[in-house]
């Protein structure tokens, strides 16, 4: 049976979504999850859009070692350099680069004819050549492309050394037949793509992405690429873990081997969401909160006479009943750690580990049982921003017949304190027009979001918030054993990736073309 590799573009694709900022610390921790989960090949990032992506990129390339790591480059030789800077110290590097190839962005974006778009094609892989033996070269648009000159040019960039050609639907346009039959005419007419991989990448604009990918798997295509959660620009990249489970679950159909660690698809799911700020939608297929639950009577009775009768895939397969009750009030700080180890935390500092063992101390006066997620989500509250602003106090009142008032207490990133109060038509209202007087900024709220760490009345609460400034959007999140509080802290850390954004916005290298990925 075939082997399909996935492709795992969550730190970059997946991180274009509105609102995703990832900082480096987050982009490892999802890397080693990725890792975890069995990934073929990690897309860490686009190394020439900025310096700490092109760091982040490097850290990751240092860290992970049973996956192959990417970069994305366009067809420029300072993006290449960038990539390879990045990947120097990779045990499996691939650097990836791509140039559009439909009539449309060739002729607006590019303004560049079909014969000068493959000359660059060419010079691009060769140029990649030089620095690593693994190169990825995609057609981006490939979908809305001409086919005869899709094949001229796969012909090309194989002939100079492209080892994987992915056929990318940028844009979300194509059907399943049709994208099955356009890997069918490549590979009937370019010699030698037998000796590459050939992929499908695939955006979600028709709800189709999954689809599309399948159905390029039953064509022949030996490498699929996709995020976790289907996140990323727009309507989102293919889901991976849907993918995945549609290969185990039938396998039959397929005939595919997937070598994928299954059991990790909850937990890395779960990761992904909490640090991107992207709730999961309750009813999305594989990890969606009621994915398996059983609402109507019928259902039910069909269950516990044999769960096979509704359920196609068990819970386990994809570690959704492993989320142990695992430590408690005696446990020690060893134990602690060998279970944050266990959640994929392992890079967590010594001076946050002191912190967050601190915090699950505290916790453990006020909650009875601590799950991984109480565990996961405690560590999320560490792992902030680099703290240019911190929330030193707040103060709300509020009730029926009165009007909702806070005072907040903000450091400043130059040290200072600013006390400041404010009303609002609701709590949380008043605890953000505070806020915004301390720090002076006045964001725009575009979404705010609440949900529990875990199930009873001790539960923590999770506020993931996205806001707008300036143009720009970015999100926000923040836990505790109070809502409110919680709403602060997401405006903090919102503030927080808005400052950090805008030092980044400063460095970074200026595009010179126009081209964006
Ligand atoms: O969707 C797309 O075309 C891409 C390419 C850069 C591979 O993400
Ligand atoms: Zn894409």
């Amino acid at each position: 049976m075939r082997n399909i590799e996935f492709f795992d573009t969550t730190l970059r694709d997946g991180e274009q979504s509105a609102g995703v900022n990832l900082n480096l610390q987050e982009k490892l921790e999802i890397a080693r999850h990725l890792e975890q989960f069995g990934i073929h090949v990690i897309e860490a990032g686009f190394p020439a859009a900025a310096p700490d992506e092109l760091e982040a990129v490097k850290r990751i390339a240092e860290t992970i070692k049973d996956a192959r790591v990417a970069a994305l480059a366009r067809a420029h030789q300072k993006d290449i350099d960038a990539a390879w800077e990045a990947l120097r110290l990779a045990a499996a590097p691939r650097i990836h680069t791509f140039i559009a190839t439909s009539p449309i962005h060739m002729e607006y974006k590019l303004k560049l004819s079909p014969d000068a778009v493959l000359e660059r094609a060419v010079e691009s892989v060769r140029y990649a050549k030089r620095f690593v033996s693994d190169v990825e070269w995609s057609a981006e648009d490939a979908t809305r492309s001409d086919w005869d000159f899709l094949v001229k040019i796969i012909k090309a960039v194989i002939e100079v050394g492209a080892t994987v050609i992915n056929l990318p639907d940028t844009v979300g346009y194509t059907q399943p037949s049709e994208y099955a039959a356009l890997f069918r005419y490549v590979q009937e007419h370019v010699p030698g793509i037998e000796n590459v991989k050939l992929s499908a990448h695939c955006h979600d604009d028709l709800g189709l992405a999954v689809a599309n990918s399948l159905a390029a798997i039953e064509a022949g295509v030996t490498q699929v690429e996709g995020t976790i959660n289907g996140i990323g620009e727009r309507a989102g990249n293919a889901a991976l873990e849907e993918i995945n489970m549609a290969l185990v679950i039938r396998k039959n159909f397929y005939r595919v081997e997937s070598t994928l660690n299954t059991r990790h698809t909850v937990t890395v799911s779960k990761l992904v969401s909490k640090l991107t700020g992207m709730v999961v939608p309750s009813n999305k297929a594989i990890v969606g909160a009621n994915a398996f639950a059983h609402e109507s009577g019928i259902h039910q009775d069909g269950v516990l006479k044999h769960a096979l009768t509704y359920e196609i895939i068990s819970p386990e397969m994809i570690g959704l009943r492993e989320n142990r009750l695992v430590l408690g009030k005696h446990s020690g700080r060893h134990a602690f750690r060998e279970r944050l180890k266990a959640l994929g935390l392992g890079t967590i500092d010594e001076a946050t580990l002191d912190q967050l063992f601190q915090a699950f101390k505290v916790l453990t006066g006020k909650k009875k049982e601590i799950t991984d997620d109480d565990l996961l989500a405690l560590a999320l509250d560490m792992s902030g921003q680099g703290k240019t602003y911190e929330l030193v106090n707040i103060q709300c009142a509020f009730g029926i017949n009165l009007i909702p008032t806070t005072t907040v207490t903000l450091k400043l990133p130059d040290g200072s304190l600013k006390t400041e109060s404010a009303t609002g038509e609701g709590s949380v209202e008043s605890v953000y027009q505070a806020l915004s007087r301390a720090s002076g900024y006045a964001l725009e709220l575009l979404d705010y979001r609440i949900q529990s760490s875990s199930s009873g009345e001790d539960a923590l609460g999770e506020v993931y918030i996205k806001v707008q400034y300036a143009g720009g959007v970015y999100g926000g999140r923040g836990v505790d054993n109070d809502v409110i509080i919680a709403s602060a802290k997401a405006y903090v850390d919102a503030l927080n990736r808005l400052a950090l954004a805008s030092r980044l916005k400063e460095e970074a290298l200026v595009l010179q073309d126009g081209e964006s990925v």
